[in-house]
């Protein structure tokens, strides 16, 4: 990414992935082009940052109106906030922080971007079967935003873990706000019959498939049937083992990709255009 020197003055609004690492990310280069393309003089840059606290002092100096928020800094960000959506309460992280004349807000457009690209096919789902049942693989945060996401949806849900503790945690804090629609258990052999009975949207959420030495299949026990729709929220590699498996089987698929950009076209509709009154 280069930007034009004599383009950039001290009122140029400057955007940023705040996290540890940012170095990867795709988010400078997705929301730069769509400066590029609104023909809007604004900047965002990867930002590393050891504690969000530094962000308001930061954001004095140079004209930062608004960020992205990244690991490990999405549930610490809250402290340096004025207000929050409720989405941001319910799943305790927020992916964004924009600046405006209240002071700092917090969104998470993470439970938006998740849910969005499989409407068409919840509403299939609840067409042929009365019911949407799913499965969420994973109790961290991104098992999180997908669990509430779904069940703000309608949906009914087992989420399995590794760690069982975390899946029933996790089950329990939903459960207070879905009351009856949140189930858990073991990822593994033992839960192979109740993932058959939520197999028609699966959902994975863990780290197990992704690029960069986490390679591996975390529903090895599993043999798909055909009729799941596996939903892997992981883009890169573009097609994890997982992934592949169930498609040789002749299921459905779809990967993160889609998640990603949708959460960031929430972020940038929400993006303050100036700074007013701060
Ligand atoms: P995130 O916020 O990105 O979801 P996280 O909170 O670190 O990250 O959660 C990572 C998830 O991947 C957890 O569900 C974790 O399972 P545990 O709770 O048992 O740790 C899961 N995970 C990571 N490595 C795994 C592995 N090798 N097999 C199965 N699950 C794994």
């Amino acid at each position: 990414e280069s930007f034009r020197a004599r383009k950039i003055n001290p009122d140029t609004p400057i955007f940023a992935i705040i996290g540890n690492p940012v170095s990867h990310s795709r988010s400078p280069e997705i929301h730069n082009g769509n400066f590029r393309r609104d023909r809007r003089e604004a900047l965002y840059i990867p930002l590393l940052c050891d504690d969000p606290e530094e962000i308001p002092a930061f954001a004095l100096e140079a004209n930062l109106l608004g960020a992205s928020v990244t690991v490990p800094h999405k549930e610490a960000v809250r402290r340096i906030l004025q207000h929050e959506d409720d989405e941001v309460s319910a799943v305790e992280a927020c992916n964004t922080i924009i600046r405006d004349s209240r002071g700092w807000t917090g969104l998470n457009t993470d439970v938006s971007g998740f849910i969005q690209p499989i409407i068409p096919v919840l509403r299939e789902i609840r067409e042929s079967r009365g019911e949407v049942k799913a499965a969420v693989i994973g109790a961290g945060g991104a098992a999180k935003a997908a669990a509430y996401a779904l069940l703000r949806e309608g949906c009914e849900l087992i989420i399995l873990n590794r760690t069982p503790r975390r899946a029933e945690e996790l089950a329990e804090q939903l459960s207070s706000i879905f009351p009856g629609k949140v189930i858990s258990g073991v990822l593994g052999p033992d839960s192979r019959s109740l993932l058959q009975t939520y197999r028609y949207m699966i959902v994975q959420t863990t780290t197990v498939g992704m690029a960069h030495g986490h390679a591996g299949d975390p529903l090895s026990f599993y043999d798909f049937t055909g009729d799941e729709f596996l939903y892997d929220i992981i883009y890169t590699p573009a097609v994890t083992e997982l992934m592949g498996r169930a498609e040789n089987a002749g299921c459905r698929t779809k990967n993160g990709w889609e998640m990603f950009q949708r959460q960031a076209a929430l972020q940038a509709r929400r993006s303050p255009k100036l700074l007013t009154n701060m």
